[in-house]
C-alpha cells in the first residue's frame, strides 16, 4: 500500500474554510449580514421577498422589481396535480419535512428548465422553488389532517400566505409583519449542513431540485433545523419555569445534548437569538402565555453557569411558533419555507463558479492485508 503524507483534519469539519461565497457572513461574534447588509437592520423592517431577492440577485430590489417578483413568486405556487395526487398517496403521519423532500424530489421532473444550469434558469427555478416549497408544507399539511387544500390567493405576500394556506383566514397585518421577520432571519447561513449539503450535490453539477432534495433531508436532523420541533418538546416536558433548573440538571447530568443550545460558529451568543426572543416576549404577552419565555429565560441562566453554552434561534423559534398556533412537526418547514431562499441563492452561486467539492478522509481502518479466498 502506498502511504501519503497526513492531511489535516478537523472533526466535523470545525472551523474549515470549504469554499467562497458572497451571499453571507456569519460573524462568530453574534453578527449576521446577507450581502453586506446588517440583518439586525433590516430583519424588521424587510419583507422577505425583499430579503430572498437580495440573496439571489445580491443586490437589494427598487419597487419594480420587488413588484414583479412577488407576482412571480405568487404566480409559481401551485403544484402539478401529480404532486398533489402523490401527497395524498402518503401515510397520514408522515412528517411534514419527508412530505417537503419527497415533494421538491418530484416537482424536479415537472419544471422544463431542469437540465439548464446557466444562471438564469437557475434564477428562475429559485423562484418556482421558493413558491412551491411554501405550498407543499401548507397543502401537505392539510392533505394529512383529511382536508383540501385551499385556493391560492396571489396578492398575498409569502408571510401571509403560509397563515392563509392553512387555515384559510388571511392574517392580521402584525402578524404577517411578525413572520416576515422569522423568515428574514431564517433566510440563509453561510455553510450551515444543509446548505453545504445543498452545494455538495450542486457541485457535481446535478440540478437545483436535486440539491434543494438533499438539504431538506439535511434540514431534518434535530441538531440542524429539527432542532426547532425538539425544543417545544423539552419545553412541554418542563411545563413552567420553576421545573427548568432541575430539569436542566437532571438532563446535564444524564450528558444529554439540550435542544436549542450550542452552535458550530457563535460562541459568544446567535446574533438571531434577541430579536426571536423580542418576538416571543410580544407574543406571550398577546396571548397570555407568558411562561416561555420564562422556561427560556431560566434555561439561559443555568446552561451559562454550568456550561457556558449559549441559546441558539432554535430555542426561542419553539415557543414563537406555538403561540402562533402552529402545530411543533411544522417548525422545521416553517425554517425550509424561508430556508430554501438561502439554499437556492447558494446553488446558483456554485454553478456559476462551479468546482466538484470532494475533501478526503482520513483512513483509520485495517493495514493491508491478505484475502484469504471465498469462504468455504
Ligand atoms: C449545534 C451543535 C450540533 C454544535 O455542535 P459542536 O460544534 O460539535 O459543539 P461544540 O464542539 O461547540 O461542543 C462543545 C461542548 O459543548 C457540548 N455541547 C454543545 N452543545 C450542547 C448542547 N446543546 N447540550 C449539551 N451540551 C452541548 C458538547 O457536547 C461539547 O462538550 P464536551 O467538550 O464535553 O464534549 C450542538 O451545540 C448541539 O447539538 N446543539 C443542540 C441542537 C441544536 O440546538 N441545534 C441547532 C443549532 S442552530
Amino acid at each position: 500500500m502506498t502511504t501519503e503524507a497526513k492531511p489535516q483534519y478537523s472533526p466535523g469539519l470545525a472551523g474549515v474554510i470549504a469554499g467562497e461565497t458572497a451571499i453571507c457572513w456569519v460573524d462568530p461574534n453574534a453578527g449576521l449580514m446577507y450581502r453586506g447588509y446588517d440583518i439586525h437592520e433590516m430583519g424588521d423592517k424587510a419583507t422577505f421577498e425583499e430579503v430572498a431577492y437580495l440573496l439571489l440577485n445580491g443586490e437589494l430590489p427598487n419597487g419594480k422589481q420587488l413588484n414583479d417578483f412577488k407576482q412571480q413568486i405568487a404566480a409559481e405556487r401551485a403544484l402539478p396535480k401529480e404532486v398533489e395526487q402523490m401527497m395524498q398517496l402518503l401515510p397520514k403521519d408522515t412528517h411534514p419535512m419527508d412530505v417537503l423532500r419527497t415533494g421538491v424530489s418530484m416537482l424536479a421532473p415537472f419544471d422544463k428548465d431542469l437540465n439548464d444550469h446557466s444562471h438564469d434558469a437557475n434564477v428562475r427555478k429559485a423562484i418556482r422553488l421558493i413558491a412551491k416549497v411554501m405550498t407543499l408544507i401548507t397543502d401537505g399539511f392539510r392533505i394529512s389532517q383529511g382536508q383540501k387544500p385551499l385556493p391560492e390567493k396571489p396578492e398575498l405576500s409569502q408571510a401571509a400566505n403560509f397563515f392563509y394556506k392553512l387555515d384559510g383566514k388571511v392574517p392580521e397585518d402584525w402578524k404577517t409583519r411578525m413572520m416576515d421577520t422569522i423568515f428574514n432571519l431564517y433566510a440563509d447561513h453561510e455553510f450551515n449542513a444543509s446548505t453545504f449539503a445543498a452545494r455538495v450535490t450542486a457541485s457535481t453539477l446535478a440540478d437545483i431540485y436535486a440539491a434543494v432534495t438533499s438539504a431538506c433531508g439535511t434540514l431534518k436532523g434535530p441538531l440542524h433545523g429539527g432542532a426547532n420541533e425538539e425544543s417545544m418538546k423539552m419545553l412541554e416536558d418542563i411545563g413552567t419555569p420553576d421545573r427548568a433548573e432541575a430539569w436542566l440538571k437532571k438532563q446535564l447530568a444524564a450528558k444529554a445534548k439540550i435542544m436549542g443550545f450550542g452552535h458550530r460558529v457563535y460562541k459568544e451568543g446567535d446574533s438571531r437569538v434577541p430579536v426571536m426572543r423580542e418576538i416571543a416576549r410580544d407574543l406571550g404577552k398577546r396571548t397570555g402565555k407568558e411562561n416561555w419565555v420564562a422556561i427560556c429565560e431560566k434555561l439561559e441562566e443555568v446552561m451559562d453557569r454550568e456550561k457556558g453554552l449559549c441559546a441558539n434561534v432554535d430555542l426561542y423559534a419553539a415557543p414563537v411558533f406555538w403561540m402562533m398556533g402552529f402545530k411543533p412537526e411544522l417548525n422545521t418547514p416553517l425554517f425550509a419555507a424561508s430556508r430554501v431562499a438561502g439554499w437556492c441563492s447558494h446553488v446558483v452561486e456554485q454553478h456559476d463558479h462551479n468546482r466538484l467539492i470532494r475533501p478526503r478522509s482520513l483512513y483509520v481502518g485495517p493495514q493491508l492485508r491478505k484475502y484469504p479466498g471465498p469462504p468455504k
